[in-house]
């Protein structure tokens, strides 16, 4: 079913969620991995280029995302869960999509800073349509970084209080976006 149920995510739902998450922490290593790249290497200039093109992907996936969850509504947190639980998962669940614009915004501004634009694998280029000010450049260097090494954390209590749901509360959690 590619539609969301009320108890149940669908296709499109699971597809996206899959995909965000595989991008995202492969792009917090490609981005821990590059910074120290030495201008010899040979992927001195081709891992940067990979990592903007598909840290936009994420941003263009996220807003479909939201615009899909528009459409066809996520189904709501299970019923029985702690009222501290829905919390936190609230919580937890905010970030991570907040975090899916505000990466890549500031990813975005610390490029355009010289009036870059990003090429999209070679294919077309998203142009520079801000040049960004030194001070805004060295801010978002600061959030891109904070904020996608904290992902790592959140990502870690996300998926763990999935499995703890699945396998130690016997509720179907996990099952429900696999
Ligand atoms: C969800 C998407 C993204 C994630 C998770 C991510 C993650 C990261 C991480 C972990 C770093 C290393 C930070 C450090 O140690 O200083 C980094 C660096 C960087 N990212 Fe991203 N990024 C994303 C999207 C983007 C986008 C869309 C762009 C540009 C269009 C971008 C541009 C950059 C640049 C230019 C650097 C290197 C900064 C430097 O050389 O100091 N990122 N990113």
């Amino acid at each position: 079913m590619l539609a969301n149920s009320t108890e149940s995510y669908g296709l499109v739902s699971k597809m996206v969620h899959w995909a965000i998450a595989l991008c995202i922490i492969f792009l917090i290593w490609l981005g821990w991995w590059m910074v120290d790249l030495s201008f010899y290497s040979r992927y001195y200039y081709a891992a940067p280029n990979l990592h903007k093109a598909l840290g936009i992907v994420v941003f263009a996936v996220a807003a479909l995302k939201l615009i899909w969850h528009a459409v066809s509504r996520p189904p709501p947190l299970q019923a029985d869960l702690k009222p501290l639980e829905k919390l936190g998962a609230r919580v937890v669940h905010t970030i991570l999509l907040v975090s899916m614009f505000v990466i890549p915004v500031t990813g975005y501004l610390q490029t355009t800073v010289k009036g870059e634009g990003v090429s999209m694998f070679g294919l077309f280029e998203i142009p520079a349509l801000y040049r960004s000010s030194e001070w805004l450049r060295d801010v978002s260097i600061d959030v891109h970084a904070w904020f996608s090494y904290a992902l790592i954390a959140i990502v870690a209590l996300h998926a763990g209080a999935a499995l703890k749901h699945q396998f130690i509360d016997k509720k179907q959690t996990l099952r429900r976006i696999l």
